[in-house]
């Protein structure tokens, strides 16, 4: 097990860029603009004509999102990847926060900015009704009763996944934000990915670290990358969401090799074929 003493101050210094870096936001935005766009076009519909309640109604639904079905669905899962965290947090602190305080400070900032990404995706998705509540209930009920076993119990080895789940996961967002007819979701995307990416930053840089100090974890690096599974792949629906994510073309085997699984190796200044040809598709 990785000694993270001898890294106490590079951490500190990773944990201070994080927390400077880091634009806090809240929720007032994607509800006002979520509301004034319901509000412009109950306007617009009702003008002069009758305010009856299914007139009302009518303009009310008028006001929802352009999103495409099956890009609400892709970002369904990613709300179940995010709300999941009771149980990444219950492995992540078992195992990477309780025997380091440096590292448990990160872990609990980490904590409240992943809550916030889950319960922003719910407001939108539960505001637009973009997908069936009851079916996305359920499925959050499946996912939270799996709950998630711990993806290794070695501090560093369990950075080296997060590492891979962050970029992964602000991938997906990136890519999806480009292809969602919502500019407003756009916007939502981009605010969570940026989040992402500065957990990316702490764990990928920890990594960095500790590889430096001991060049042998490469090994540790390597089997990462091979078992690597993202976390909905609890949901029993997983392979037909699968089939629909890379349909559309937000992710596939590809995107996951050449943008997650290579600027990680170099990034960490490793070569590592057999990873490369894991992820070849
Ligand atoms: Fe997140
Ligand atoms: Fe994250």
């Amino acid at each position: 097990m990785i000694d993270f003493d001898p890294l106490e101050k590079h951490l500190a210094r990773l944990l201070e860029r994080h927390d400077r870096a880091r634009a806090p936001w809240t929720y007032d935005d994607l509800i006002e603009r979520m509301q004034d766009r319901r509000l412009d076009a109950m306007v617009r519909r009702l003008g002069d004509g009758p305010v009856d309640l299914a007139s009302v109604r009518a303009a009310w639904a008028a006001g929802a999102g352009p999103l495409h079905p099956d890009h609400a669905k892709a970002l369904e899962t990613a709300y179940l990847g995010e709300t999941n965290l009771p149980w990444y947090a219950e492995n992540l602190y078992a195992h990477l926060g309780r025997g380091h305080p440096l590292l448990a400070d990160f872990f609990r900032r980490w904590v409240a900015e992943e809550d916030q990404h889950g319960r922003a995706f719910e407001i939108y998705l539960l505001m637009d009704r973009a997908v069936p509540s009851a079916e996305m209930l359920d499925a959050k009920t499946t996912m939270l009763r799996a709950g998630r076993p711990a993806p290794a119990v070695d501090p560093f080895e369990i950075m080296v996944y997060t590492s891979i789940q962050e970029l992964s996961t602000r991938v997906f967002y990136a890519r999806l934000a480009r292809v969602v007819a919502d500019p407003l979701l756009a916007d939502l995307l981009r605010r969570v990915q940026a989040d992402e990416s500065l957990h990316l930053a702490f764990y990928r840089d920890a990594v960095r670290l500790a590889l430096r100090q001991r060049p042998e974890l490469a090994e540790v690096v390597h089997r990462g990358l091979m078992g690597f599974r993202e976390p909905v792949t609890v949901l029993p629906d997983y392979e037909e969401r699968k089939a629909l994510i890379w349909d559309t073309g937000i992710s596939n085997l590809k995107v996951f090799r050449t943008e997650v699984v290579e600027p990680l190796l170099t990034y960490w200044g490793l070569e590592d074929s057999a990873a490369r040809a894991r992820w070849a598709g």
